[in-house]
């Protein structure tokens, strides 16, 4: 049975490789085969593989040659039934023979001459059939399509214009987005009189991909206006009609546009898309999203559409990237290549708009960001922007300053010449070194601004809202991993939706990028036809082994969000000197988890500066100096009492610090191995305090309370003296340093601590060090507000 190769026994039953699906028993695997999907695709293959055998590949034809010359040439060698020519450019055909004794006369002529042209002739390739995935199979193919016409270019700059060619929206897929938004406005306006659906993001943008959804704005400001006043003519004249008669026919009889909730006038939109837009269909209301939407998709052109009300700033926010590039033209380029570069290595496009992952937009907003800290400078900061602007350009959007010129004649031509090649280098080097944890990018100022400005904001601005309700009132943007704000929207960080997770592998593949963009490969094309230039920056890869430099190694982010109010403002308060503050109170917080909690023997070895001391950071540099003098209570029953360094000695941070650059302009690294002159900790454990905590912790607390692990230091101090107490003595001590050094200025900030045991006979160390990966730096943070609480 042919079907047979197709049928796979796994372990849980049947698989179809044909169909790629699991079929869980016998029945069902019989019922399958029989089903109408096998069947098609079945008999889909059957007819490609006699297709194949019954025809050849002809290449070296000219775009004029015609379909009627191809057969006329090769009818010579029996009947044809297809001649299939590549339409766009003519370069090749496949010609289908009635019988496969043509294809093998074909293929022994020596030589083929068509209208002075010499063909190559050629057996199809057999291919195994396959049902495409286009979910998963995709970008694959398209990368595998893209390689060798990437090689062939002569320079990186000539491969990103290649991929801004690729990629971009043609001009029929942007008549055709053209009509279906005629059309949209054709029926709105019926239901809603006066109303404006006005397209936004990448179907306008400049920025735009094959396939890229269809935003859409729809304005009902004036439909408002409207049915305001045919309200006050009901109102005035009795009659139930409006001066134009317009209201009669439209849903404004249903609805009260002024007090309506968007998800109620998007409800409304939905009904009318389903019910009166031709070829539209899966319409949803997605109220959860920032701003509620719905969602449709149009059949006939594939195509994907939201439809936002209250949106009126991405339509200015599109302008404005709009105006980007028409002064700009190396900025297309360097977004194709990026965007395209940060799907292949999964750091953006969250699919259906939630996720994660940095979205277009704000991807975008990184590559105007950094052209805008180019030196000299390729783009103009929007304020900048705004001072050129006249009056009459003024724009104010939701009380937002939106104002810049309508022209970018109006904005004077940059004075920077860099290559894309270099420009795209840079771009991975500004971000590979890019302080993320305390900065927030601001595109309207064209500098990063400090976290600590922002951190004490919400607060005082929740205050002001109590005490003085406004309408107009801002909050501050909701901070997170990466910090990026909207060019209007001041309070609006646009990258808010990124984890922690997602900004650290996007800082990664900025620095293997980087390292890449140093390589010959990547300026040089190769002569040996190698991947050179972009197709290396393209390739995805697996989730590349970063642990090696990372063993042993626990690095606490800088969370601002995170942290205790008081230490916010404490932060706030200590103005360019808050990292090191901030580290001192880790390093203090690290040592109470390790002294009091662990209840491990704790030597700092080296005094260090308290506190207190006056001791400042420069910038672009790592510190390595622990603050070994803890500010937490450690009067717990049974605990040792504080060592002496624990009470604070000081000793100045720049004769600790590593802060030498290496003759290549490296950052220095972490403490080498062993490297006795850094400031460190000598900790010694006599119990395997982290085994069975989690059983200990639930009968110490016997389900009276469900605190969580690491979230209460009294409760860890007691689950460790409760094992102590009760297991016995490793036989032979374990004995680890514990290097920290701070990190920052230069890239994201936190507070590195890597480990080294020096004394492991039981083998206990690696269990232990597991279970710090996790019990840290909920600890961490646990005694960071403690401490905050005590100040
Ligand atoms: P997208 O992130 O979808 O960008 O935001 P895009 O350029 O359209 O890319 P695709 O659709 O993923 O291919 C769409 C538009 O929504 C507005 C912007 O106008 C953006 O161009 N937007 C998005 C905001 O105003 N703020 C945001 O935080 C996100």
């Amino acid at each position: 049975m042919e079907t047979d190769s197709d049928i796979k026994t796994t372990p849980r039953g049947f698989h179809c490789t044909l169909c790629k699906v699991n079929l869980p028993n016998m029945p069902s695997l019989e019922q399958h085969v029989k089903g109408k999907k096998h069947k098609t695709l079945s008999s889909v293959r059957a007819t490609r593989k006699t297709q194949e055998e019954h025809s050849v590949f002809v290449s070296g034809i000219k775009p004029e040659i015609s379909q009627t010359d191809i057969a006329e040439y090769f009818e010579q060698f029996g009947p044809i039934s297809n001649v299939i020519m590549d339409k766009d450019k003519g370069v090749f055909a496949i010609v289908q023979f009635d019988e496969t004794d043509s294809v093998e006369s074909t293929l022994s002529c020596i030589e083929h001459r068509m209208k002075g042209l010499k063909l190559r002739v050629k057996p199809r390739e057999k291919r195994a059939f396959k049902l495409i995935d286009k979910k998963t199979c995709d970008p694959q193919q398209v990368l595998e399509r893209l390689k060798p016409q990437l090689c062939q270019q002569a320079t990186v700059d000539a491969q990103m214009l290649h991929v801004v060619q690729q990629f971009q929206l043609g001009e029929n897929e942007k008549k055709a987005r053209g009509l279906v938004v005629q059309l949209l406005q054709e029926v709105f306006v019926e239901f809603f009189p006066d109303s404006q659906i006005l397209p936004f993001g990448s179907s306008v943008n400049t920025f735009g991909i094959h396939n890229c959804d269809l935003d859409l704005f729809l304005d009902l400001e004036n439909t408002k206006v409207f049915q305001a006043r045919a309200k006050s003519t009901i109102e005035q004249t009795g009659e139930g009609m409006s001066d134009d008669g317009r209201s009669e026919d439209s849903i404004l009889s249903d609805i009260d546009l002024s007090t309506a909730s968007p998800v109620e006038i998007l409800e409304l939109v939905a009904a009318i898309l389903r019910r009166c837009v031709p070829s539209v269909h899966k319409v949803n209301v997605v109220s959860s999203a920032r701003l509620p939407v719905v969602k449709f998709h149009h059949r006939k052109l594939n195509l994907q559409g939201d439809i936002t009300i209250n949106n009126r700033l991405a339509v200015r926010n599109t302008r404005f990237l709009q105006l980007c590039t028409g002064k700009e033209d190396r900025l297309r380029p360097l977004v194709y290549t990026i965007r395209y570069w940060a799907k292949q290595k999964q750091l953006a496009g969250n699919p259906g708009g939630a996720g994660s992952l940095l979205n277009n937009y704000a991807l975008t907003l990184l590559v105007i960001f950094y052209l805008q800290n180019c030196e000299p400078a390729v783009l103009h900061t929007v304020n900048q922007l705004r001072d050129m602007a006249c009056e009459e350009e003024e724009c104010v959007i939701e009380s937002w300053d939106c104002t810049f010129p309508s022209q970018s004649i109006a904005i004077p031509p940059s004075e920077n010449t860099q290559d894309l090649c270099s420009l795209l280098a840079g771009f991975f080097s500004f971000y590979a070194k890019f302080d993320f944890a305390s900065s927030v990018i601001s595109v309207r100022e064209g500098r990063a601004l400090p976290i600590t400005d922002f951190l004490s904001q919400n607060k005082e601005e929740e205050a002001m809202q109590e005490e003085k309700p406004s309408k107009t009132q801002h909050h501050g943007p909701k901070l997170g991993a990466l910090n990026l704000l909207d060019p209007f929207e001041l309070t609006h960080n646009v990258a808010g939706n990124l984890s922690e997770r997602s900004q650290r592998s996007f800082q990664r593949e900025c620095q293997e990028a980087d390292k890449y963009c140093h390589c010959l490969q990547y300026q040089r094309k190769s002569t040996k036809g190698k991947s050179w230039g972009l197709v290396r920056l393209f390739t995805p890869h697996g989730d590349v082994s970063h642990t090696k430099t990372e063993q042993l190694t626990i690095s606490v982010p800088f969370k601002s969000v995170a942290l205790p109010e008081v230490l916010r403002n404490q932060l706030h308060m200590a103005g360019d000197g808050f990292r090191l503050l901030w580290f001192q109170k880790v390093c203090s917080a690290v040592e109470g988890v390790f002294q009091t909690v662990l209840r491990c023997h704790l030597t700092p070895t080296d005094a260090v500066f308290g506190e207190e001391s006056t001791v400042s950071v420069p910038e672009e540099m790592d510190t390595s100096a622990a603050s070994l003098n803890t500010s937490i209570n450690t009067s717990q029953p049974g605990a040792d009492p504080p060592s002496a360094a624990a009470v604070g000695v000081k000793r100045s941070l720049s004769s600790s610090s590593d802060t030498s650059v290496s003759p290549q302009g490296k950052k220095p690294r972490l403490a080498k191995r062993g490297r006795p002159d850094l400031p460190h900790w000598t900790c010694v454990l006599k119990h395997k305090v982290w085994a069975g905590r989690r059983k200990v912790r639930r009968e110490l607390i016997k389900d009276t309370d469900s605190r969580p692990e690491g979230s209460c230091v009294e409760l860890e101090s007691k689950v460790t003296a409760h094992i102590m107490e009760k297991e016995p003595e490793l036989k032979e001590p374990m004995e680890f340093k514990v290097w920290p050094q701070m990190v920052g200025g230069t890239e994201s900030t936190k507070a590195v601590l890597k480990f080294e045991p020096t004394s492991d006979k039981a083998g206990v160390f690696q269990d232990f060090y597991h279970f710090l990966e996790a019990f840290l730096l909920k600890m961490v943070d646990t005694l960071l507000e403690k401490q905050a609480q005590s100040t």
